[in-house]
């Protein structure tokens, strides 16, 4: 039987994720219903320790629910082997984390192109892509520094175009402002809003209310628990 709905881009029913304690079963994530259409620019807006992460990690395939259905692209995710979820994370799922993760002793240039090495583009086109990338997050004048040579925001500008280069259908970001200052982060979540004009999906999570804000629709994580958060359109 196949697993593909067309229909379906972004769906959880149901979706709950439990860890096993020594002889304790604690539910970290319960009955968790969301839904997201392509191009939608989505926060999810919680305390430390309210699940963010652990949910990040389901939508960004890297990790399966205990219970619950999780459709994407039209994939049923919890039905997915190893195997298939590493397919499925490398084509859908573009990842930003708090920190920017960069391999030291590659360029800015390099790092950018990783993730099409990975998928076996050719050099003169993955090259190609990566310049495009670089030049979106304006870092045309730094593709040639290594990591340690750029600011912070400069790398988690390189980490962006990471995410992109590959052309996923979410842009999953993990508090990516949470290592940069106020008015660096306010540079990225300029860059995120521009991203979104441009049709890009993109699902942020955050412990930060004026972080969150950013986004066109915010949803709130609270012990597990998602709660729709009402708009913030006319923020
Ligand atoms: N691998 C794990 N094993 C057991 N408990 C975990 C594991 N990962 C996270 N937790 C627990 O799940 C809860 C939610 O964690 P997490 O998703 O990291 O929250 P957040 O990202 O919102 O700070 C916390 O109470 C944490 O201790
Ligand atoms: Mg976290």
């Amino acid at each position: 039987m196949s697993t593909v709905n067309s229909e379906t881009f972004f769906e959880m029913r149901g979706i709950c994720k439990d860890y096993q304690m020594g002889e304790e079963t604690m539910r970290v994530l319960r009955d968790i219903d969301l839904s997201l259409e392509e191009g939608e620019y989505l926060s999810v807006l919680g305390p430390s320790g309210s699940g963010k992460s652990t949910l990040m990690n389901i939508i960004g395939c890297l990790d399966t629910p205990t219970l619950g259905e999780y459709t994407l692209h039209g994939r049923e995710v919890q039905e997915l082997d190893e195997g298939e979820l590493a397919h499925l994370r490398s084509r859908e799922i573009g990842f930003i984390f708090q920190n920017s993760q960069l391999l030291p002793r590659l360029t800015a240039l390099k790092n950018v192109e990783l993730p099409l090495i990975y998928a076996g583009v050719p050099p003169r086109e993955r090259r190609q892509r990566a310049k495009e990338m670089l030049v979106r997050v304006g870092l045309e004048d730094r593709m040639g520094h290594m990591p340690n040579q750029l600011s912070g925001g400069q790398q988690q500008r390189v980490a962006i175009a990471r995410a992109l280069v590959g052309n996923p259908s979410i842009l999953l970001a993990d508090e990516p402002t949470g290592a940069l200052d106020q008015k660096t982060g306010a540079q990225i979540m300029t860059l995120f809003a521009e991203l979104s004009a441009e049709g890009r999906t993109i699902i942020m999570i955050t412990h930060d209310m004026k972080i969150a804000s950013h986004a066109r629709r915010v949803v709130h994580i609270i012990d597990g628990v998602i709660t729709e958060g009402g708009g913030t359109e006319d923020a």
